[in-house]
């Protein structure tokens, strides 16, 4: 692929022309009320169009000090395997969620309970602890967030990680069957039967590498490797069905009736070499019917794989060849298609094109009248395909009829309006259906706009992860942050309002009003089996080598302020923090034993390790929590 190789000299002439043409844009706008405030500050900013265009901004990044954020934004860590949460627009970092790799501030992957979310093997120790996460989403009612879940995947361990969107913790963690390189995931937004379940019940994961089935059979003929379409339980967390699928899954996308789910194909080819994947012309947006396809399970129409007894249709060519009773349907996409987007007018998904300069608008109703018989030829159900820049990757919405789709080659977002570009198809050449196109800085991969795929996308803000940010940031050496810039998208052109760095690597992202999440700041003291709900149920508990120590935290002081272990002896270590109060986090770390672990108010943790050092060990809180948080310890004695 091609990449930016820009000398500074030719990047100037290019900003220069670039803040031209933006400045003379908005000579015909209204100048926004917060416009000064918006101004960025500095040398760099001068030169740069952000600050001709800051001045075009109703939309405000600079908060007050004290003044809180309109939204949330959940944001994939890349292989750093965790979730980010970031406030927009201001685009500050406040939380990481540990998902499916150790986190040290937390102690994740050191306590007991964050270790069984996340799996273990026969000896106790973790089963996985390097992860790459790519998608997150969030449950939906009535085609909105509804602040239950969200959910990230991880595409090294064809892993889904549940995380609880009131303590915003990680909760579940599941391991799909017969599957590699789990790539795009997305919950359905209501029952494509019940009308009564009108919120998310099912999370869809599309596996992008095809293996052979079972995986241990078969390895040498790369031509009978198989992908699969993997349906999980929302609620339970545990697989439902999958379909085997000709072709490969990428990124998915589902409709608000909850009647279909699609994944983008870039190798119908089913090569395993890289030139292969590049050979056909056309691939796909393989669609699922829903309905039909749990109806075949029901109806006991699948078989199970290896080991697993998860439900496997057949959703091939082969087997699907008449409309009326087809579980999936091929539509044709030009050249290894990329990310695949619902329309927020619940109407369209849009495939954006990557080898392909264009973009493929596919109508939801016309693809349910295929599946009724009543559409002859399957890829009419293309209602525009149009070009719109070079390598389109991902697109958003802004519930005004218009998309923005990242062109990661020409580094630009161009803005473009869906009906205009279906006229233009349908042979009115003088539909323009480009709006805008605004640089960005560089090579953008993801982008999503607030609200940008509910029935409530409010067309404000438009974040674009830059995979490359050169030479926007302070050098750190010879890795790079990420560039995550937020565009303003309320006026008729975008406006870039701010460069965020990141560490690697970010991919996908949501933004939503922060009113639909309910946070909880203090845990309960019943939410855990193991809570020691008073101090003075504190002590060691032996039972021959196996020891439980029980411990309580209250600033600035632990209930037991020594305890006594004799060497050899196996200790399970539970900690409550009876601090009630909002924001008193206490730490626990253990010096030589490799345990730090942290609780949060009225939250209990345990953590399991063979005393296997004599000596003294004092266990201090690793958790600034009052005045005298350094005397916050207890002497650990291990007698030889
Ligand atoms: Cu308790 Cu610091
Ligand atoms: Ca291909």
């Amino acid at each position: 692929m091609r990449q930016k190789t820009d000398t500074p000299s030719e990047q100037l002439s290019v900003i220069g022309r670039r803040k031209f043409i933006n400045t003379a844009a908005l000579a015909g706008l209204t100048v926004g009320v917060a416009a000064c405030t918006d101004k960025p500050a500095g040398p760099a900013a001068a030169a740069s169009p952000a600050s001709a265009a800051g001045h075009g901004s109703s939309n405000g990044v600079h908060l007050k000090p004290g003044e809180l954020d309109t939204y949330y934004g959940l944001w994939s860590g890349g292989h750093t395997g965790d979730m980010r949460v970031l406030g927009m627009p201001s685009g500050r970092e406040i939380h990481r969620i540990p998902c499916f790799v150790p986190d040290a501030l937390v102690g994740w992957g050191v306590t007991n309970e964050s270790k069984a979310v996340m799996g273990t093997k026969a000896d106790g120790s973790l089963r996985y602890t390097v992860a790459d996460t790519h998608h997150t989403h969030a449950s939906y009612k009535d085609g909105n967030y509804d602040g239950r879940y969200a959910w990230i995947n991880d595409k090294i361990n064809s892993r889904l990680a549940r995380i609880r969107l009131d303590y915003f913790v990680c909760d579940k963690i599941t391991q799909l069957p017969n599957v590699q390189g789990f790539h795009g995931i997305f919950p359905d937004k209501r029952d494509p039967v019940d009308p009564a379940i009108n919120y998310t019940t099912r999370v869809f994961c599309g596996a992008e590498f095809a293996v052979p089935l079972p995986n241990n059979a078969g390895i040498e003929d790369g031509s009978k490797y198989r992908s699969l379409f993997t349906c999980v339980d929302a609620e339970t967390m545990e697989v439902r069905w999958q379909v085997l699928i000709d072709g490969n899954c990428d990124l998915t996308a589902t409709s608000f009736d909850g009647k279909l789910a699609a994944t983008n194909q870039y190798n119908v080819e089913m090569g395993v070499k890289y030139e292969d994947m590049m050979s056909a012309e056309r691939d796909a947006c393989l669609f699922f019917n829903i309905a039909r396809i749990e109806e075949a399970v029901k109806a006991g129409k699948f078989k199970t794989i290896g080991s697993s007894k998860v439900p496997v249709v057949d959703g091939t060519h082969e087997g699907n060849k008449d409309p009326k009773t087809a579980l999936t349907a091929y539509v044709s996409v030009p050249k290894n298609p990329h990310g695949v987007n619902a329309s927020p007018d619940q109407k369209y998904f849009i495939c954006a094109g990557k080898l392909s300069p264009t973009a493929t608008v596919i109508e939801l109703a016309k693809m349910l009248n295929w599946f009724d018989g009543k559409l002859e030829k399957l890829d009419d159900a293309i209602v525009a395909e149009v070009e719109i820049g070079l390598g389109p990757l991902h697109t958003a919405f802004d519930g005004r009829g218009n998309a923005y789709t990242t062109l990661f080659l020409d580094s630009q977002v161009v803005k473009w309006n869906v009906e205009a570009a279906i006229k233009f198809h349908a042979g009115d050449k003088s539909a323009k259906y480009v709006v805008d196109r605004l640089d960005v800085h560089y090579q953008p991969g993801h982008i999503n706009a607030s609200q940008s795929e509910t029935i409530a996308a409010d067309g404000k803000y438009l974040a674009v992860g830059c995979k490359f940010s050169k030479d926007r940031f302070l050098p750190v050496g010879p890795l790079h942050p990420e560039n995550e810039q937020l565009i303003d998208i309320s006026g008729d052109k975008m406006v870039l309002l701010a460069d965020h760095p990141v560490r690697g690597e970010p991919h996908d992202f949501i933004i939503f009003k922060r009113d639909l999440v309910k946070p909880k700041q203090v845990y309960s003291l019943d939410d855990f089996p193991l809570a020691v709900k008073d101090a003075k149920d504190s002590g060691v508990f032996r039972n021959g080598k196996k020891v439980t120590v029980k411990i309580t935290s209250q600033a600035p002081a632990f209930s037991l302020r020594e305890f006594k272990l004799r060497k050899g002896d196996e200790v399970t270590l539970i900690l409550t923090n009876l601090d009630k109060i909002e924001d008193l986090t206490h730490g626990f770390a253990i010096p030589n034993y490799n345990v730090n672990f942290i609780v949060n108010p009225l939250e209990t943790k345990s953590v399991t390790f063979i005393a296997d050092q004599p000596g003294v060990f004092w266990c201090y809180c690793t958790h600034f929590c009052h005045a005298l948080h350094l005397e916050m310890r207890t002497r650990m004695i291990v007698e030889a």
